[in-house]
């Protein structure tokens, strides 16, 4: 019953890494736990881009400040929010609430849902909130299988747009560092349960 959290439990932020590459076969499986994360109307605003060509790792190493964790590790993972594909009755909407509707055209009481939610957001910050559980996916994955990820949140968000190619209303939401761990995981420090659960 506690195997994922024991999963969760593994899963720390690694800065340094050792040279070992991840295997073909392992980096499907982050991949794939990615592909298969939850999205508001099921939008999947994202795609992912996987950087190992060693001149685009050292610019998106840069854009990332050239922080521990982006400088040494041999595979990031870009998580990019598509946030300019949202408008309602754009054809990626459209599609993604077919597939919502089970391959049906989309009823009209979902479209119009969808047209009242996007009306009330931000598409930009909506966005890359749902990147964000691709990317917690992501990462659990990893930690199951014994790999060390570290998220990054902290880049210069023209010159990684640059870096990785991104073109207009694509946002980098997140780099994920993945690799094999070269440093002792420091001690978890978390508010308790006490702190953070009410009921009502
Ligand atoms: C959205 C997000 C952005 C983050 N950005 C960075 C970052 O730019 N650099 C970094 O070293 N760690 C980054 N982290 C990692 C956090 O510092 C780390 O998750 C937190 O300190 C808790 O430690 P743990 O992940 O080891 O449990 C980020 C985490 C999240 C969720």
């Amino acid at each position: 019953m506690a195997e994922l959290l024991n999963a969760l439990g593994r899963r720390f932020s690694c800065r340094q890494y050792t040279g070992e590459p991840v295997a073909d076969a392992e980096l499907n499986l982050v991949l794939e736990a990615g592909r298969i994360a939850p999205s508001a109307f099921g939008m999947e605003p994202w795609r992912f881009i996987v950087v190992r060509s060693p001149a685009v790792k050292e610019k998106v190493a840069a854009a990332c400040f050239d922080q521990p964790a982006a400088a040494g590790v041999p595979l990031m993972i870009a998580i990019v929010a598509l946030a300019g594909v949202l408008e309602p009755g754009s054809a990626y909407v459209e599609a993604r609430l077919t597939a919502e509707a089970g391959g049906q055209p989309p009823p009209r009481e979902l479209r119009e849902a969808y047209r009242g939610m996007h009306a009330q957001i931000d598409p930009r910050g909506w966005a890359i909130a749902q990147c964000s559980f691709a990317a917690a996916q992501m990462m659990v994955q990893a930690a199951s299988m014994g790999l060390a990820t570290c998220p990054m949140g902290g880049f210069d968000e023209a010159a990684l747009a640059r870096a990785l190619g991104l073109a207009g209303g694509e946002i980098p939401a997140l780099m994920l560092a993945l690799g094999h761990c070269g440093e002792a995981r420091g001690e978890r420090r978390r508010r308790g349960m006490d702190e953070i659960v009410t009921g009502i």
